[in-house]
């Protein structure tokens, strides 16, 4: 049985000996992965940490603010940092999953080499955990934050990395996160992938085509709340669908609403939701966003699918 009480004791020690008298910066997204591996760094090292939150444009709505927030109360001093033009940017033309991937990752890690080069930070701490290292060993997917694990030296960009949560599976970050007195918010908190939408925008990432996603993303969220799942999302497709709004045929867009039961990630099952449920999801959604003329509901657990569709 995992003792988050002495994972906690024993993190504290090691950090405090790797940092020494250096001075780190933690990348925080505002998830339960990078709120606790930064809270957790904060508490071994205290100022000689500060956080960083890169706004890339692909967050939920209101999830800027949100972290920004959750990390004043924590009393961990933040750097906001608008890099919203700069990822779309790098993101332009780009419509494979492991492209749009790679390109998430470097524009990421060079701004996270700016700010560090900034504030002449050694270490950056990271959330990663022993699913993102898993996946990308084997080659599902390549996550973001996963680097030494695939043969990058982060040093290319300027520092070095600090994971302390690399060991842990979800459930047993979450009970780190409570022991550590996170609001129920972080500790519990929905997991969400790092390159945050833009996985869930088909093909290529427009701030235009992340609006909408945003939008079905909130309404799925929403009326979810209640259900005790995984994971709830949306997906905006890459390709259309004739439907009719305002009496007149329109090719809009389609919209695949999924909702997945796991424990870590690694295998997960589509949830039986009541279908007033989704009825009420579909209405909302072809109702409040203008372009989406369809929505659909996925049936498929992972093994075979993935959790995301890219
Ligand atoms: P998949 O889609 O591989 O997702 O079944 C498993 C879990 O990981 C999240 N995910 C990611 N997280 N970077 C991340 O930090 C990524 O590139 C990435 N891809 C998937 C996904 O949301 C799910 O919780």
């Amino acid at each position: 049985m995992f003792d988050a009480k002495a994972f906690i004791e024993n993190s504290l020690g090691e950090i405090k000996k790797t940092v020494g008298d250096n001075r780190v910066l933690s990348a925080c997204s505002g998830g339960v992965d990078s709120t606790t591996a930064t809270v957790l760094v904060h508490k071994a090292v205290g100022e000689k940490m500060s956080a960083v939150f890169i706004d890339d444009g692909l967050r939920r709505e209101g999830e800027p603010e949100f972290t920004v927030e959750t990390l004043k109360t924590l009393k961990v001093r933040t750097k906001f940092i608008d890099a919203k033009g700069e990822f779309f940017e790098a993101l332009k033309g780009k419509t494979d999953a492991e492209e749009k991937r790679k390109a998430f990752r470097e524009k990421f890690y060079k701004t996270l080499g700016k700010a560090a080069k900034e504030e002449k930070i050694d270490f950056i701490v990271q959330g990663t955990i022993k699913a993102d290292v898993i996946e990308t060993v084997k080659g599902i997917k390549s996550q973001h934050n996963v680097l030494e694990q695939i043969g990058i030296n982060p040093q290319i960009y300027g520092y070095k990395i600090l994971e302390p949560l690399k060991e842990l599976f979800k459930p047993e970050v979450r009970m780190v996160a409570r022991q550590l007195g996170l609001p129920k918010e972080i500790s519990e908190r929905m997991p969400f992938p790092g390159p945050a939408l833009s996985l869930r925008v088909l093909g290529e990432v427009t701030a235009e085509r992340t609006a909408i996603v945003r939008k079905a993303t909130e309404i799925v969220e929403q009326e979810t709340k209640s259900l005790d799942t995984f994971q709830n999302f949306a997906v905006l497709h890459n390709d259309k669908a004739t439907g009719i709004k305002d009496g007149k045929r329109m090719y809009g867009n389609i919209i695949t609403v999924r909702i997945v039961n796991s424990t870590d990630a690694v295998t997960a099952q589509a949830t039986e939701v009541p279908y007033q449920l989704l009825t009420k999801i579909s209405k909302r959604i072809t109702s409040e966003i203008p372009t989406v003329v369809r929505c659909l509901y996925d049936i498929t657990n992972k093994p075979p699918s993935t959790i995301e569709f890219e």
